[in-house]
């Protein structure tokens, strides 16, 4: 167990390096905080399960001493003619404030005439890359013991550009953007993070066999920024060969960028290598360090008012997120207590194989802070 608790904490220093650079590769503009002048944060708690979670969070970070005044925001009853989403002006505000924030999951709305929460936020926030470091967590045994890369997927465009219309009865047509712009920025992104993290490749991952225009410029992009790094290795992969070696052979696999929708199926897909989303964090970055840390699952609505919820992706988002206000120290801190509980196995939730609640999970992690 000891050595268990030990490779986890290496793995901890691998992920501190991993998450550094979001600090690192912005230009942040608001002044960092000493330890003790506390600083505030958005936190969307979200629905579903988000409130037991981000209670959980809120209770370790306490625990912690981490110098965190919370902000909390929840969306609107009804949609905001100013946003034209559940994601209300005053939502938008709050993060364009304070430039950091967490957010739980959020239900999303089904039906016609509004905006996407998440598209929302990514779009009006302009968070272009979204970062997910998935890293082995040891003592959570999956098919894989050393995974150890990070998806990096450009957020505002893409599939996901919301561009869809009926062009007779019986035909529909969905436009894909890709602008030099956002694809130079998000390899520019990804090619400073993979130097700021002593990361020794970027794999460009795309369809330009067949999207030849679309994916064609994504490479092109992708291709310039690459010469600017002559110590970072590059190369490029089809999506479809990606998923097929991603689950045969995740070890070759630094730092990956891709487009919008590779990026959101790849990144579920890795969050599967290392255990599922109820342990993968991620970070959404903006221009001037603005960020809006996230757990990428979803509201589970089978486990709401259980106490069977497990909070550590949205735990690691908020670990993500003290790295980026430079507060390393109780981010290091948090995060060793969490790998330290779930390696020694003894208060695990369900979806981990264990029996402990959210609330018994919580205060094993508060027992493990040093
Ligand atoms: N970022 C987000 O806000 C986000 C992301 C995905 C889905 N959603 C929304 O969430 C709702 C439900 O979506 P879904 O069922 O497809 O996905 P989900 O992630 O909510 O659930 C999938 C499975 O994973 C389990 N699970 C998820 N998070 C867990 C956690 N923290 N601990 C333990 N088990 C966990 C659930 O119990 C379920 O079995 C939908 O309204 C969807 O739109 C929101």
């Amino acid at each position: 167990m000891r050595q268990g608790v030990a490779s986890a904490l290496l793995r901890g220093l691998q992920a501190t390096r991993a998450s550094s650079s979001l600090a690192e590769s912005s230009n942040l503009v608001r002044a960092y905080s000493s330890a003790n002048t506390p600083l505030t944060a958005t936190l969307f708690p979200g629905d579903g399960i988000g409130p037991e979670i981000a209670e959980a969070v809120q209770t370790i970070f306490k625990a912690a001493e981490a110098p965190i005044v919370w902000d909390e925001q929840h969306i609107g009853k009804e949609v905001d003619p100013r946003t034209n989403s559940f994601i209300t002006r005053e939502n938008l505000d709050s993060v364009l404030k304070h430039r950091i924030g967490l957010k739980g999951p959020m239900t999303t709305p089904i039906g016609k005439g509004f905006r996407s929460l998440n598209l929302t936020l990514r779009k009006e926030l302009q968070l272009y890359a979204n970062v997910r470091p998935c890293v082995s967590i040891p003592g959570y045994k999956t098919r894989y013991d050393d995974v150890d890369l990070v998806t990096i997927r450009e957020n505002t465009e893409g599939e996901y550009s919301g561009l869809e219309h009926e062009v007779v009865p019986g035909v529909v047509e969905s436009l894909k953007i890709i602008t030099h712009v956002a694809s130079t920025r998000v390899a520019e992104f990804a090619f400073d993070y993979a130097q700021k993290n002593n990361r020794r490749k970027v794999t460009a991952v795309h369809k330009a066999n067949i999207m030849k225009l679309t994916d064609g410029a994504f490479l092109r992009c992708v291709r310039a920024v690459a010469e600017r790094y002559p110590d970072i290795k590059y190369d490029e992969m089809i999506v479809d060969n990606t998923c097929m070696q991603l689950v045969t052979r995740p070890t070759q696999f630094d730092v990956m960028v891709m487009p919008n929708l590779y990026g959101d199926i790849c990144s579920d897909l890795c969050a599967g290598l290392i255990g599922g989303l109820g342990l993968t964090p991620s970070g959404n970055i903006g221009a001037n360090g603005l960020a809006l840390m996230e757990a990428v699952h979803g509201t589970a609505p089978d486990l709401v008012g259980k106490d069977a919820a497990n909070p550590t992706a949205l735990l690691l988002s908020g670990v993500m997120m003290l790295r980026h206000l430079r507060l390393t120290d109780v981010a290091g801190n948090i995060e060793q207590a969490v790998l330290a509980t779930i390696a020694e196995g003894q208060y695990l939730t369900r979806d981990l194989g264990g029996k402990s609640g959210t609330k018994d999970f919580t205060k094993a992690i508060i027992g493990h802070l040093k």
